[in-house]
This record gives C-alpha cells, structure tokens and sequence, in this order.
C-alpha cells in the first residue's frame, strides 16, 4: 500500500471535540505538484499540519486514517522526524523568526535535516539561488524584509532540509499579484528540481496553473478532485473558486446599464 510518493488515506483530525478534516484521501505523486483549494476553515491548514506532524502545537491530533511517504508511516512521528523523513512545511502566514537574521532563519531550517556539511552548504546555496535577495539581506532580521520577501524566507527555510515533498500554506497569502506570480514562478521550478509539492491555496487560479492535479476541501471533507486542467473547467469550480459566474444565466439575465461583463476575480 502507498506505493511511491505522499499518500494520505482516509485521514480524520479533531481539535477536541471538532472535527477538522473528516475522511480525507489524497495523493501526491514523485515529481508532481499537486493543490489543495477550499475557503476558510474548510480545513486545509489542518491537513498540511496532519502530515507534517506539528497538530500538537495547535491542540489537534489524527483521529484516524494513514500518511505515507514511499510506503513508510509517517502519522505518528514528531516533526523533526517527518523532516528527517523527507517532509518540510512552510506554514501559514509565514512565520519567520522576526528578530533573528536571515540567516540563523534558513540554519533553523535545517533541524532535522539528514546530511552533513556539504549537503548543508548545498542546500544553502540553492536556497540562494533560488531567492537572491536572502543572500543580500543574510545578516539582517528577518522582520525587516517585506511581506513578500518573509514569503519566500518561509519557503526557502523549508527547503533547507532537501525535502522530497514540499508543503506550502497559502504561500500567495497577502502578497500583491505580481509578487504572488514570483512566488509561483519558484515553486514550479523548485518543482523542477525534483521536489514534490504539496499547495493549500484560496488563490485558486494561481494553484490550477501550477498543479497537475487538484482536490477541493469542504468542510473537512474531499468534495472534487481530478486532473488540474479539467477541475479549472469545471462549472463549480469556476463559479465557487473562481469567481467566474455563470456566462449562460449571465447573458439570459437582464443586464443593468454599464455591468461589467464576467470577471475573473484572481489575477495572481
Ligand atoms: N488550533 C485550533 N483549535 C481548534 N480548532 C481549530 C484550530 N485550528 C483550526 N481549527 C478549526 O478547524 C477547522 C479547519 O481549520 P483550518 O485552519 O484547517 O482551515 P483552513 O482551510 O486552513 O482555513 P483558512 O483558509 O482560513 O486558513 C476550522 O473549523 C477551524 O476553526
Ligand atoms: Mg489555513
């Protein structure tokens, strides 16, 4: 069972008495990015923490069900465990360390981590590569930098730990459109190097275009799934994520003077 890859199977997580994430299954394939959507509170966040063993810290716990990687369980383990498994998080709201620099940001990263040294400095030297600006500002504290540059401080100190699958929470959150995009850009070609990709997003555009493939989360439960392309066609999808509405009732519709014609509301 679980064959190659992340492999999530009828995971059920409560904080106390609620019950957060109900049933939930899901794959993320070797090599794939692969998104989560769903609005607030549907239960996104509580997933990623799920799997990367931090609902303690938040009062939750597993419930039920089963997290693989390549067949071997992770629910069960603390989190620098999953790390040293090959499971990094960069969580919601980035959560940088304000006062410490840059740099001891990107070495925290690294808790966990297998490899030594020259594994270390490799690392480090993507993480530069990959964000520039970090290596400019190593020295300075890490609340200091713009919300879009803590964005990619959160991501760049997941990394560190050379993760097989990634998990990012709403990396696009708050950042301006342009500033999203750069974001995205990075993800695809952190992708590219061979990191899997786990992404909760409400900015449901931006995650259709980087993923393969897609779940929705309602409530706590799976609602839609389904290859990436085809759920950003969807009729439910466009309308609830999307914010397209519905051309056909649009145009039957009476339209008042000078209304605008159907949006698309994300721009990320
Ligand atoms: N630490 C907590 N203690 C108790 N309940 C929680 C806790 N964190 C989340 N919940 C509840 O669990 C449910 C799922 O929350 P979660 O944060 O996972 O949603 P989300 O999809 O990440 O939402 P958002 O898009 O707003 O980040 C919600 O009903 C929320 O109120
Ligand atoms: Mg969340």
């Amino acid at each position: 069972m679980g064959g190659s890859g992340l492999c999530v199977r009828d995971l059920s997580v409560g904080y106390g008495p609620v019950r957060a994430v109900r049933g939930v299954s899901l794959e993320v394939p070797e090599g794939t990015v692969v998104a989560v959507l769903g609005g607030n509170g549907a239960g996104k966040s509580t997933l990623l923490r799920a799997v990367s063993g931090t609902l303690p810290f938040h009062g939750g716990a597993v419930t039920g069900g089963t997290v693989t990687l390549d067949g071997r369980r992770l629910d069960g383990l603390g989190p620098g465990r999953v790390v040293a498994a090959g499971v990094s998080q960069s969580p919601e709201g980035r959560r940088v360390f304000a006062r410490m620099t840059v740099a001891d940001n990107l070495r925290a990263g690294l808790l966990g981590a297998r490899g030594g040294r020259p594994a270390r400095a490799a690392a480090l030297r993507r993480a530069h590569e990959l964000f520039p600006v970090l290596a400019e500002r190593g020295r300075q504290r890490a609340g200091l930098l713009s919300g879009g540059e803590q964005q990619m401080l959160a991501v760049a100190r997941a990394l560190m730990a050379a993760p097989k699958v990634l998990l990012l929470d709403e990396p696009s959150l708050g950042l301006a459109p342009l500033t999203a995009r750069r974001i995205a850009d990075t993800v695809r070609e952190i992708n590219e190097q061979g990191t899997s990709v786990l992404l909760v997003e409400q900015n449901a555009a931006l995650a259709l275009r980087l993923a393969s493939r897609a779940y929705v989360l309602e409530v706590g439960e799976v609602t839609l799934s389904g290859p990436a392309d085809e759920l950003a066609a969807s009729d439910e999808v466009r309308r609830r994520y999307l914010g397209v509405v519905d051309e056909d009732a649009a145009a039957a519709a009476p339209r008042p003077r000078g209304a605008l014609p159907a949006l698309s509301r994300w721009e990320g």
